[in-house]
């Protein structure tokens, strides 16, 4: 597909999806507001995934943690230690860069996600590797760079202060293990899901939306017993295939991508990717989390986290399968896997956004043929359909121009006021894809639609 990034970035501008952080202050590096459409979309996806994995699966939880927790848990998830990106100058024009990221882009002959930092910086030496901006290959060692954001609680600035913006949802759902567990009155193997935003302090950010310093993520951690766990872990990569494609990505546009360097939690990582401008990008994570996380918080809380099980009258701690989803990344991909340029008659060309219908951001737009003759009449429908659907009402230039407008903000149906509607009362339902069109008694229209837009 012929779009670049700009071109995405320069779409979600112009339509009110995704704006510039900050804008009128001149930007914040990688940081994104979404509009009023993005914001749509990404409520649509949202529901979608709370149908997809908690509404639809039993013993299957929803959460809403503090993104400041208590600063133990960054020590007891290893977060403190060792969630860090490896940094180096270019000592002639001092821009810093992540090593991996260097390697990754100037070969493919070696994959840094493999190396060690010794390794690493060996190689860049060795090939003499250039500084993307000033082309000189003079670099400083490797130093770690914990990612996460740091601030402080109350007034002073001692270290016994600071907290910290989470940088990953997860721990939020393992500090409520036994909390949900009680008060649900549930059993292994469950599910605790939670959406919301996670910081990181990355230093070469960059590619719109794909890496930002604030996201969203829609986290699903399955708590099991051992030996329950690495069936569960082919289970979790299959559905995350499932859930892109009932989000309307292409199965030959996915693809698995299994991790041989594991973060400092997991036993077993594989990525999902998609496609994006740049190739492909991950977009979700499984991990088979083993008993780590909730073993160091039973050490550095000193609450025992045991589950208890009825049938063997065994004590243990659970495993953990965590399956991750970028929410921000998502939205990226379905506006790249969606946004079409087409061909019609007469030489014209339209953009068309299509969305599978239950994530368009609006659903049907009103339209009066001509404004002063059926403009009551519309409004009259629209004030009814709104009650029930995000609808928009657009008496605005010619029919043409405004089925374009719907178009290519993925609006899957217009519906057109006429002479006929106030003779007869009927309406012209014209649909996105197809650009078919078909008449309808307005009195069927409630009808007609209702099964349009379920998820
Ligand atoms: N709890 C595990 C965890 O956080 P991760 O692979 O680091 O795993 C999960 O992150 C997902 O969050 C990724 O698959 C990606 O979609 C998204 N993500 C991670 N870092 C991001 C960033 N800087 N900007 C946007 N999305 C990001």
């Amino acid at each position: 597909k012929n779009l670049t990034m700009e071109d995405l970035s320069a779409f979600c501008n112009q339509y009110g999806f995704i704006f510039k952080g900050s804008e009128i202050y001149g930007g914040l590096a990688n940081t994104w507001d979404y509009g009023p459409y993005g914001t749509r979309l990404k409520n649509n996806i949202k529901d979608a995934w709370r149908y997809y994995f908690i509404q639809n699966r039993d013993n299957s939880y929803e959460l809403d943690s503090d993104i400041l927790m208590n600063p133990t848990v960054w020590e007891a998830s290893g977060h403190l230690a060792g969630f860090s990106d490896p940094l180096l100058d270019c000592k002639s024009c001092k821009t810093r860069h992540r090593a991996d990221n260097l390697i990754n882009e100037f070969t493919t002959e070696v994959n840094a996600d493999s190396m060690t930092q010794e390794e690493m910086i060996h190689y860049i030496r060795e090939k003499q590797i250039p500084c993307p901006k000033c082309g000189k290959s003079d670099f400083t060692d490797i130093r770690q760079f914990n990612l996460m954001f740091a601030t402080n609680r109350g007034v002073t600035k001692e270290s016994a202060s600071t907290i910290y913006l989470r940088p990953e949802n997860a721990q939020g759902e393992y500090v409520n293990f036994l909390n949900v567990l009680r008060s649900m009155r549930t059993r292994l193997p469950f599910g605790i899901g939670q959406i919301g935003k996670a910081f990181r302090n990355e230093i070469t950010p960059g590619n719109f939306t794909f890496r930002t310093i604030e996201f969203e993520q829609m986290e699903y951690q399955t708590f099991c017993k051992k030996g329950e766990d690495e069936g569960l872990y082919e289970y979790f990569k299959d559905y995350g295939i499932g859930f892109f494609e009932f989000l309307g990505i292409q199965r030959e546009h996915l693809r698995h991508h299994d991790h041989e360097k594991l973060a400092h939690y997991a036993k077993a990582a594989c990525d999902i990717e998609s496609l994006f401008p740049f190739g492909w990008g991950e977009i979700n994570g499984t991990h088979n989390r083993t008993d780590f996380d909730l073993k160091r918080h039973e050490e550095y809380s000193g609450k025992v986290l045991e589950y208890f099980d009825e049938e063997t009258k065994e004590r243990y701690i659970p495993f953990i399968i965590e399956s991750t989803y970028g929410l921000d990344r998502i939205v990226l991909a379905l506006l790249f896997e969606t946004l079409e340029e087409e061909e019609l008659e007469k030489g014209d060309t339209r953009q068309v956004l299509k969305l599978p219908a239950f994530l368009a951001p609006i659903k049907i737009n009103i339209l009066p043929l001509i404004k002063k003759r059926h403009g009551e009449k519309a409004l009259e429908l629209y004030n009814c359909l709104k009650r029930k659907y995000m609808v928009s009402y657009d008496d605005a230039g010619t029919i043409g121009k405004r089925y374009r407008r719907g178009d290519v903000i993925g609006t899957p149906y217009a519906v057109t006021i006429d002479d006929d509607t106030l003779e007869n009362g009927t309406v012209t339902i014209r649909q996105r894809d197809t650009m078919e069109q078909v008449k309808l008694p307005v009195l069927e229209l409630e009808h007609y639609f209702s099964d349009k837009f379920t998820i």
